[in-house]
Parts: C-alpha cells; structure tokens; sequence
C-alpha cells in the first residue's frame, strides 16, 4: 500500500493550480441520470471518488466519454467528461458500491425522476460520525415518494411521477437540498426548500440544473423556488473551483511560511476561512490570477475557530486548521458543530507532538514550538491531509499511511507540493 513520506522544514514558495471541486463534480454527475441527452462537465478532478462514482453510474445505464489532451493543455487542466444516460437500466444502488462512497446515495433522487423507481443502499456510518439521511428521505416523501426501508435498503416509488410540495429542511444538510433539488427540478408543480443549504456546490448544482433546462431560483439562499418542468436536457458546465483544496494549501503556506498563489482559487468561496487565515498573520491577497497567500517570518497567532454551515468556517477546513494551530504562539479552542466525531486526526496530530485535549466537541490546542516527524494515518479525507500539513512543518520525517483516502479528495498532491519546494514523495511498498 502507498504511503506519502515528507521531510518537513521547507517554505511553500510559487503556484499550486487549484483543481475542480470534488464535492461540486459528485453531484454533477449525478445529476446526469436526469437526462437521455449528454451532460458534459468540464473541470472534473482526477480523484478516485470521480472514478468510483463513474463506475456506479454506469451500472445504472451512464456511458461516459472523457476528452483526451489538448494541445496546450497543463498537466493541471481539469478533464471534460462527457455523461449520457440514454436509458435507465438498472434502478438499484447495491451496498458494495453505496457504502464505499456517500454520496452514491444522492442517485436516489434523479432514478425516482427518471424512472419512478429506486432500491438505493442505505449508506451506513463512517468514519466522521453516524450521518443519518433521514432528512433526505423526509424531503423526497414531501415531493410525494412513497418509502419502505427493507433489508438495509430504501426502496422509493413514484409511480406517477414526483409532485412539487414545501421541504422544511430540520438541519441544514448539504446532501438533502441536493436531493431535494435533483427530486424538485422534474416534479409536477412547484417546490421551496426552506432552510436550504447555501454551499456554493449547491448553488454549482442549481447553474447546472437550470443550463438543462430547470427553472430554480433563489440557490445560494437559504429558500430555494423550484418550478417542475416535464424534462431535462443536455448541456455543458465547467465544475466550479475546490474551496477545501484552495482552504488546505493555504493553511499548509501558513503553517511552513512562504509565497505561493493559489491558482484558479476563488477567495468568496472561503472568506470565512481565509479571514480566520489572515487572523493568524497570514497575508492574503486575492488577485485576478486567483488567492496568493505569503507568510515571511512572524508567529503564527492563536484564533478560536467554530465550524459552521457555508458562509460559516467549514468543516471540511477544520482539521487542517487544527494542524496549523499546532504550532501556534498560544492556545486555541476548535469547536466542531456539523460532525459529531470529527477529531480522529487528534490521536495522529498528538504522535508529531502536538498538544490537543478534548473537551466534548471542542478542541484545546496547545500551540508547541516544534513538531517532531513520526508514521502517522487517518481514517478520512480531510484527516490525512491535516496531517500532511503538519509533517510539512515538522522536524525530520513523516509518513503518512493509508494514502487511498488523501487520493479520494487531493489531485496529484505531491506534485503540487513538490513544485513549491516540499520534499513530499509517494513511496509503494514492493510488490
Ligand atoms: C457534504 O456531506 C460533503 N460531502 C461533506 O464533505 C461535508 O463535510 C458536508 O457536506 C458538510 O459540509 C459531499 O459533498 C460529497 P450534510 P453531506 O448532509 O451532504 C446531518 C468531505 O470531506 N444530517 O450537510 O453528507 C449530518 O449528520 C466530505 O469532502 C442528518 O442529521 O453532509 C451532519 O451532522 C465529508 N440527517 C449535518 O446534517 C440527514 O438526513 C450536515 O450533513 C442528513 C444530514
């Protein structure tokens, strides 16, 4: 299995392009069962989730075409994929695919659609929590689906089709406004979404619903107008630019110093984290080119962080910012509001010296004045990478294990890294 071994001490110093979101690309796809005609994405990341999730689809009847190079382009240009699901041939999700990848789970809303039919696995726990998806199935009985669970599956019927209602989101939850919207586009009448999630890749998704032909209003708000229309049609969409991947490597150039610009990022997307960045002594400069970020000298200053629904500080961010607090001039408190067992980075930060103590769900960092390099490995995305950050500004050597979950989210991390100065490599094991 891969590990990644870096020898931490060295500035972050020129351009790392930022690649499409992963988190916006997932639903995309999806939203490709929508229609017989072709969806084509530009701006996909190579990730080994945008594989896994090809694979799923194509059980369900999406061939998928992906353009080759073009002259000119970056080794850092973004795929164009092209997604046609001419027919629906298969309206089951089975377990061996839905518990390898969440938001698998999110088919269930455009199958209904398409076919009025759906037995979708439900998706299981995982390693940041329990992750219910009650409120999935709640809006999709508000849009008239009628929903057995049995034998650890949902089987959803809407034998005439979905029928427009009111969806009163309990908890603002990303994967149910993107449900809702997916069930909402091709219902019979007209849907609000109340206290909708106002995530950019939600509203990434309404652009693109809307460019086949939706008619939705209001995506960004916290209300979301959905008019049904009787179909969809293809179109062609550019995936809008990662925010967690723009967040990470800014935190890493915080964390070692240096002056690197974040290409292609979009600093609306994470103002809230950045603002945080720039508390911590940071300079962040938006551009026309995208974010650069420079930290030359100076303490990394102590900021309380508590994550939050977008606007608010992500979730997605929080681990990587609690690796940067690590070294902080001082104590920091990181509240965790959206996960209930998101600090399993903790255990891995604590074996590179970092001192971190629990308190239900805040964490009390110490900041240290130096990290010392150690195996460490993590149990999801967003947790290895903090610990990436951290052997980044640690002294000697790191090594990350579990590899697979950094290539679920980060695109050619090491490269990126390495061509701004880090000694940062992939080593497999023989054989
Ligand atoms: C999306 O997950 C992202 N995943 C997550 O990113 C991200 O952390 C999360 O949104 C929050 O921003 C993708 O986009 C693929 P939620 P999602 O529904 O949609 C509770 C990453 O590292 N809830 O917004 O599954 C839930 O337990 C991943 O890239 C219910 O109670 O998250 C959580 O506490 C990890 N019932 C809160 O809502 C439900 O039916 C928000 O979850 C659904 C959610």
């Amino acid at each position: 299995m891969d590990r990644i071994r870096i020898t931490g001490g060295q500035k972050l110093l020129g351009v790392i392009p930022i690649s499409g979101a992963k988190n916006a690309a997932l639903p995309l796809m999806i939203a490709s069962l929508l229609t017989p005609e072709t969806l084509t994405l530009e701006n996909v990341p190579r990730l080994a989730d945008v594989r896994l999730l090809i694979r799923i689809l194509g059980n369900h009847g999406v061939d998928h075409t992906v353009d080759g190079k073009r002259l000119g382009d970056s080794p850092n240009a973004g795929q164009t994929i092209h997604f046609r699901s001419k027919e629906i041939v298969d309206t089951t999700a089975p377990y061996e695919l839905v518990s390898r990848m969440r938001a698998s789970f999110w088919v269930l809303a455009p199958l209904l659609a398409r076919a009025g039919e759906a037995k979708v696995s439900l998706p299981g726990g995982c390693a940041i929590g329990t992750r219910p998806v009650d409120l999935l199935l709640e809006a999709l009985q508000s849009l008239g689906v009628d929903l057995e669970i049995e034998n650890g599956y949902v089987v959803a019927t809407a034998r005439k089709g979905l029928v427009g209602g009111e969806v009163n989101f309990a908890k603002v939850t990303v994967g149910g406004t993107h449900t809702a919207l997916m069930g909402a586009a091709m219902a019979r009448g007209d849907t609000v979404i109340r206290n909708a999630a106002c995530e950019p890749e939600v509203k990434d998704l309404a652009d693109c619903l809307n460019a086949m032909g939706a008619k939705i209003s209001g995506a960004g708000t916290s209300t979301i107008e959905v008019q049904g229309v009787t179909s969809l049609h293809g179109a062609r969409h550019s995936v809008l630019p990662d925010r967690i991947e723009t967040g990470t490597y800014a935190m890493a150039v915080a964390m070692t110093g240096g002056d690197v610009l974040l290409e292609g990022a979009r600093a609306d997307l994470l103002q809230a984290a950045l603002d945080v960045l720039a508390q911590t002594g940071a300079d962040v400069l938006p551009t026309e080119l995208g974010v650069r970020i420079r930290r030359n000298g100076g303490a990394i200053e102590p900021v309380d962080v508590t994550t939050d629904p977008f606007p608010g500080f992500p979730t997605d961010l929080q681990a990587q910012f609690m690796g940067l607090m690590t070294r902080a001039a001082g104590s920091s408190r990181i509240t965790e509001t959206i996960f209930e067992n998101r600090f399993m980075h903790v255990q891995e930060l604590a074996r590179l010296g970092a001192r971190i103590r629990l308190d239900g769900d805040t964490a009390i960092v110490e900041g240290v004045k130096a990290l010392t390099g150690a195996p460490v490995m993590a149990t999801d995305l967003r947790a290895s990478v903090s610990l990436v950050i951290a052997g980044l500004a640690a002294q000697g050597d790191t090594t990350v294990h579990r590899v697979y979950h950094l290539d679920r989210g980060f695109e050619r991390l090491e490269q990126k890294l390495v061509a701004c100065g880090a000694q940062i490599e992939r080593v497999s094991d023989p054989g």
